[in-house]
């Protein structure tokens, strides 16, 4: 079937952002004149202590959150609320229990005014890209955790946006299925040429899956930094330029 060509490129600048909220009575200081340019079809990986502010720069990108200051454009346009070219995948896929795979994957373009025929068809071809052909009918209590999680990811794409932003995605799956995730997830970023903003616990996950990762600092005044991962793909996690980079990013976190 014919894939709706892309017509933007999913570049994103995000310009001396400032984000805070109010706890206590006081302000919360969490974003601080963030800078950031993020090429189309780049990944970025987004690291830190828990606290530091990355579902909140997510949920900026997104458009669920608004600034205080500074603006986030996507291919030179101010972002102002949610838009389609945008995709957002939580930790847990929220599908919804009455609708199958199927259902679930094509609720989306249907809502967007889609006829079923072809909201149907294009979903199918998402339900493949993630692996689950067979599963089509499935209902969403019939599935594994990794299942679900596909499903989500399938779900995100078929409204083909742009961009891709990911909290934590593979969080709640047991290792060896992350594993098996990840590699999925580096296959569809290349062939869907998405941009992809990815949060992540996982340093390794953020070696393997992104050209650059932005580690955000906990410690008000503190500095975010940019690393350039720089490895050739496939990406392989026990090269030694692979063991290098993740001896590198943990040291930042001073942890050796
Ligand atoms: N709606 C809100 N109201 C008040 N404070 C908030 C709100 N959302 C986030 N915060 C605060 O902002 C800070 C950053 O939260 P955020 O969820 O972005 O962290 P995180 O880096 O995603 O952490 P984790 O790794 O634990 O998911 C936290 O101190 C949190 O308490
Ligand atoms: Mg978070």
């Amino acid at each position: 079937m014919s894939v709706v060509q892309k017509t933007r490129r999913g570049e994103v600048a995000i310009r001396d952002l400032s984000k805070s909220f109010a706890l206590n009575g006081q302000r919360l200081n969490v974003l601080r004149n963030l800078d950031l340019a993020i090429k189309g079809g780049e990944a970025l990986a987004i690291v830190g202590p828990s606290g530091c502010g990355k579902t909140t720069l997510l949920r900026v990108l997104a458009g669920l959150e608004n600034p205080d200051q500074g603006e986030v454009l996507i291919d030179g346009q101010r972002v102002e609320g949610v838009g389609t070219e945008r995709a957002i995948i939580f930790q847990e896929p929220r599908l919804l229990p009455w609708l199958t795979v199927l259902g679930n994957v094509s609720f989306g373009l249907q809502v967007r005014g889609h006829s079923p025929a072809e909201a149907e068809a294009r979903a199918r071809h998402y339900i493949r890209l993630v692996g689950l052909a067979e599963f089509e009918t499935a209902f969403p209590r019939q599935l594994s955790g990794g299942m679900s999680q596909r499903v989500g990811i399938a779900r995100a794409l078929t409204v083909q946006p742009e961009i891709l932003l990911l909290d934590e995605p593979l969080g709640a799956l047991d290792a060896m299925t992350k594993l098996t995730m990840q590699e999925e997830l580096a296959r569809i970023w290349r062939e869907e040429k998405v941009t992809m903003v990815l949060v992540t616990h996982d340093l390794e996950e953020a070696i393997f899956l992104a050209d650059r990762v932005l580690v955000l600092p906990k410690e008000k005044g503190a500095m975010p930094r940019l690393i350039e991962v720089g490895l050739p793909r496939p990406r392989d996690r026990s090269e030694t330029r692979f063991v290098e980079m993740r001896r590198r990013l943990m040291a930042e976190f001073g942890l050796h």
